[in-house]
């Protein structure tokens, strides 16, 4: 691409979005719409998690941000996995989750563990009255915000004192690209990460500070005891990392099996424990954050 052509930060942050969606779109078909998580069991991880759990590293480092008289507004909060340990330690907690099953999990979850200072704003992030607080916080949902800018914008208006936006590098959205390619026949296009995100923080004249947590957001490499276990698994992760569970075609969900279970000892590695998966990349996950300047 030769100069003239090049594009702002925040054009190429779209760009990428665009390019995954019609990826995804073309491959897969249109996605159905409606609450991306409502198919999923209640008990499912992604909607259960335990507030009273230990902080893990990742977590100890974002808690260190918050203050005791702290609002912390949730942006896509989902089921409370990060904030609702953080309303242990802060005045309040707003979710602000388009999902309601997302927002059911992240209620039964704070009811589970005693919480009683958080509250759920249901809708998207660009389309709800915002509430205010003293941090915005952004946990592993900008992978596809193609608005970026208004995101970021409404951010900064919604809190006085701290915005913190993670992200895992690289994003488990791409976690299985091994195996959409296997899928496929072709390369998966990459959502935006961390630095087309802090490009266009740039871009906006914002300068955040960035750390590299010591973990990866979560394990995404499992080890199953059976072969059929792991096969299962991997389809399930797979289905989870490629965002918001975009339904599979039966010929697809056959055709990842046999995928799986051809290459089996090319894929997995054996161990004592039994079959853990080769091709992802868990990475580390990353925190971005800065003091916003418009209140
Ligand atoms: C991968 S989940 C992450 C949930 C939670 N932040 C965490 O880290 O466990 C992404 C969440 O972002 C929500 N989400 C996606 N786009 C959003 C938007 N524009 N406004 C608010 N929430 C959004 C989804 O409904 C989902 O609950």
């Amino acid at each position: 691409m030769s100069v003239t052509e090049s594009r702002t930060a925040v054009e190429h942050y779209a760009a990428r979005v665009d390019a995954v969606l019609a990826q995804r779109t073309r491959l897969r078909g249109m996605h159905p719409g409606g609450d991306l998580f409502g198919g999923l069991p209640v008990d499912h991880p992604i909607l259960k998690s335990d507030p009273l759990r230990p902080l893990d590293p990742n977590l100890e480092v974002i808690a260190s941000q918050i203050k005791s008289d702290d609002v912390v507004v949730d942006v896509g909060g989902g089921a409370g996995r990060v904030s609702l340990p953080l309303a242990l330690r802060c005045r309040e907690v707003i979710n602000v989750e388009p999902s309601e099953s997302m927002g059911a999990g992240f209620i039964s979850n704070a009811e589970r563990a005693g919480i009683d200072n958080v509250r759920i704003v249901t809708g998207d992030w660009l389309e709800v009255d915002s509430p205010e607080g003293t941090v915005a916080l952004v946990n592993h949902v900008t992978y596809l915000t193609r608005e970026i800018v208004p995101f970021i914008k409404k951010l900064e208006e919604a809190c006085s004192r701290r915005v913190i936006i993670t992200g895992n590098s690289p994003p488990p959205p791409f976690w299985n690209s091994e195996l959409y390619r296997l899928l496929h026949g072709e390369e998966e296009e990459m959502v935006p990460g961390h630095v087309e995100l802090v490009n266009v923080l740039w871009e906006l004249g914002i300068l955040p500070d960035i750390y590299v947590l010591p973990l990866p957001v979560a394990s995404p490499v499992v080890t199953e005891s059976t072969r059929e276990a792991a096969v299962q698994g991997a389809i399930g992760r797979f289905l989870g990392d490629q965002w918001s569970f975009w339904p599979l075609a039966d010929e697809h969900h056959q055709c990842i099996r046999e995928v799986l279970e051809s290459r089996f000892d090319e894929l997995f590695t054996t161990c004592s424990r039994g079959f853990t998966p080769r091709w992802i990349t868990p990475g580390r996950e990353i925190l971005i954050t800065w003091q916003p300047s418009i209140r």
